[in-house]
């Protein structure tokens, strides 16, 4: 397998082609291909990606996988397929329904890119994560869920507008699961180094978290017909990028954990140092109680979601 050169992402939809898009524009790899059931869309959003990457002089090319047999070699696999988030349907909604679906394309996956990297996006995002890890069989520094990076660039954009100066400069930390008890961490969180707290009351600080809270459910209400795509692909395209260059550099992505914060066999969002290898390292950040409690709170979330998976003997015969 050579390094750095195939991106396979399956779901070519909104948050799909966006990253697709992403990757051709900056040049990131050689190949990406799509998968998706509606091959005839994926072919025409490939060419035109393909042609979008001629004008901007890119080398990637984007094709089209019409099976998952097709989808070979992959050295990073971004997968996105699922039911959409429609308005009033929670992240949780979604459980067993796309649980199903990413245990079909992760049994392609293993059989056809065996050595890639797994990057989900598919809601719910952390049980899907926990999904595609036993499925899969890989190590669990190879399947990796996206939602750290978006959460916390929504958090930051809201700082940014609140404080109505700093772009760009917002440093905003959010962990545990991308679900409504997601963790965000004004503690953290700086404006070029100065801290939020000597920037904003607490009752802005406050206002901003709710929001990041529910910044999904914003967007879904106001598109009524599906969920954000340009910061979720984006966010996806950080951590392609990250991978495939070897950067080492610390992103927040949801891992399955073994111990860190005292917790194992379950996913959440930490702060993770992403190369070649994918998730290479997992950082623990020190949490003082109140956080620790949110984390754990979020972490029975993500858990119950796995306790519905195995009521419904979702993991038999594994
Ligand atoms: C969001 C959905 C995609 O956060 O989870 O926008």
């Amino acid at each position: 397998m050579s390094q750095g050169k195939r991106v396979g992402i399956v779901g070519a939809g909104n948050v799909g082609a966006t990253v697709a898009y992403s990757l051709a524009m900056l040049g990131s790899c050689h190949e990406i291909i799509l998968r998706d059931n509606k091959i005839d869309v994926a072919k025409g959003k490939a060419l035109d990606m393909s042609q979008a990457a001629s004008a901007v002089r890119s080398h990637t090319v984007v094709s089209v996988a019409e099976e998952m047999s097709d989808l070979v070699d992959c050295d990073v696999v971004v997968v996105t397929a699922g039911s959409p988030r429609l308005p009033g349907m929670s992240r949780d909604d979604l459980l067993m329904i796309n649980a199903k679906i990413t245990k079909e394309v992760i049994e392609g996956i293993a059989k056809y890119s065996p050595n890639a990297i797994v990057i989900m996006v598919s809601n719910p995002l952390d049980a899907m994560t926990y999904v595609a890890l036993k499925e899969s069989g890989f190590d669990r520094s190879r399947v990796i869920g996206m939602a750290g990076i978006l959460d916390s660039s929504r958090m930051a954009a809201f700082i940014q507008e609140k404080l109505g100066y700093g772009g760009g400069q917002i440093r905003a930390s959010v962990m545990g699961g991308h679900g409504d008890d997601m963790v965000p961490l004004p503690r953290y969180s700086t404006v070029a180094g100065v801290p939020l707290n000597d920037v904003l009351t607490q009752e802005e600080i406050d206002e901003i978290v709710d929001r990041t809270r529910h910044g999904g459910a914003e967007i879904v209400s106001y598109l009524k017909t599906g969920s954000a795509y340009y910061a979720p692909a984006k966010s996806t395209a950080i951590m392609v990028e990250a991978i495939l260059k070897d950067t080492k550099q610390i992103h927040p992505c949801a891992v399955c954990l073994d111990g860190e914060y005292g917790y194992s066999d379950v996913v959440s969002g930490v702060p993770v140092m992403l190369g070649a290898k994918g998730a290479e390292k997992i950082i623990e950040v020190t949490l003082d109680e109140k956080e620790k409690a949110m984390f754990a709170q979020s972490c029975n979330s993500v858990q119950k979601l796995i306790d519905t998976l195995n009521k419904n003997k979702f993991f038999e015969g594994k």
